[in-house]
């Protein structure tokens, strides 16, 4: 750490906007990451320090200024920059001492790429955000894709709306130079251009055998054929299907193409679920009785309110067709409140009693369906919610 005249840390790099400058990275640790996470199953949901608003909410997951994504060619000796740079105190300042799967002194080419590691190999204020939170969702994956690993030579994924694709690198990174472990990662979105660049980048960063990326429009995406494509290998389910802030239902439309593939693992972030409270903003102004007419009627209980459900209802139906369920937040939730992960593991056996669940909830909020319900009903016998328990078929994982 460089010290000035009057004693106080420099700034090492040029840019001003930097968090280089030591201090700063200490207080971004110290307002929100100065602990692990506290994972809270759903009953258990803590209420949110303070209300923010919509538009607050949505800069959260894609900082305006990250992902400016340079050639690798411009930096030859950019790792041992960044070796020298992330010196032990620097990197326990960012981490706060925590096992982080990707550092910047050894994945910084990769964090290069995507734009969190500046030329000078520091990391801006927003870029410390996106690093720490994604390393935090990898930490709560790790262990699902560990046990996947085990079990199959080639682990297969599926990044459902991967957007600029910094968890679909961050896993081919992890695969390739931590587990150690054969990977066909393939991102979707509807998004050409970022479709696009992630190509490119992949290219770049050596990574195009593990990483293919298509565009597509999730509701008519084809697992079997775009595999086929991409990796021009027999098309095999997906192990594990991803989705990080898919907005609204794209999250229910990436469930729903997992469970119908019987893919071992689902992790979903959710974001922006306002699929419920369309519907009942609807049945308000037809004046709606039931008890949750107060709700209905007012927008923000409505919105808020519907976010929770809309989860609530997905995770019955997903443990209603065989899958165990777990709710954590993988980011403290004073940061965001777009910071629950959703992960479930295939067992197999369908649950009688989330089913029920899932209907009288459902009854008591007006009848609205959720978006993955009319899903898996179009998906056939197999993942409809009103299949009969199948005590026969073995967990999967
Ligand atoms: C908020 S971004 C999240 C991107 C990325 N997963 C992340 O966490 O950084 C949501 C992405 O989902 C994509 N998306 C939403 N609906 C989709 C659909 N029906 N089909 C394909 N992509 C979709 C959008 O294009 C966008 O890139």
């Amino acid at each position: 750490m460089n010290k000035s005249k009057s004693g106080k840390n420099d700034n090492v790099s040029n840019n001003d906007n930097n968090i280089n400058n030591d201090n700063n990275i200490n207080n971004i640790n110290n307002n929100r990451y100065d602990s692990q996470p506290e994972f809270h199953t759903i009953s258990n949901y803590p209420k949110s320090g303070g209300q923010r608003s919509f538009k607050q909410s949505q800069s959260f997951h894609e900082p305006k200024n990250l992902g400016a994504r340079v050639t690798l060619s411009e930096t030859k000796t950019f790792s041992e920059k960044a070796r020298e740079h992330w010196t032990p105190e620097r990197i326990k300042k960012v981490t706060s001492g925590k096992k982080y799967p990707i550092l910047p002194s050894e994945g910084a080419e990769l964090l290069r790429a995507l734009g969190l590691l500046n030329a000078d190999a520091s990391m801006s204020a927003d870029a410390v955000r996106k690093y720490i939170q994604i390393n935090h969702m990898l930490l709560l994956l790790e262990p699902y894709f560990l046990e996947l690993c085990e079990r199959f030579p080639t682990v297969r994924v599926l990044d459902a709306g991967c957007g600029s694709s910094f968890l679909t690198f961050l896993l081919a990174w992890c695969f390739r130079n931590r587990w150690k472990k054969s990977a066909h990662i393939l991102g979707v979105d509807s998004n050409e251009k970022l479709i696009q660049k992630s190509r490119t980048t992949a290219q770049e960063l050596g990574l195009s055998d593990v990483l293919k990326f298509e565009c597509a429009n999730l509701q008519e995406f084809l697992w079997d054929t775009t595999y086929t494509k991409c990796f021009e290998a027999e098309a095999k389910r997906p192990n594990a299907v991803v989705a990080l802030h898919a907005c609204d239902t794209a999250t229910d439309i990436a469930l729903a193409i997992g469970i119908a593939q019987k893919a071992d693992f689902l992790g979903v972030a959710p974001c922006c679920q306002a699929e419920l409270a369309r519907k009942w903003a609807k049945l308000s102004g037809e004046n709606f009785t039931g008890a949750f007419a107060p709700v209905f009627a007012n927008p923000n209980l409505r919105r808020e309110i519907a976010a929770h459900l809309t989860d609530t209802l997905r995770m019955l139906l997903m443990r209603g067709v065989g899958y165990e369920v777990t709710i954590t937040e993988f980011v403290p939730s004073q940061h965001s409140p777009k910071n629950r992960l959703m992960t479930a593991v295939r067992r197999g056996n369908f649950h009688k009693e989330s089913q029920v669940a899932y209907t009288d909830l459902k009854a008591s909020l007006g009848g609205q369906s959720i978006a993955l319900e009319d899903l898996l009903a179009a998906g056939g016998g197999s993942v409809a919610i009103d299949s009969p328990t199948d005590a026969t078929t073995k967990p999967s994982i």
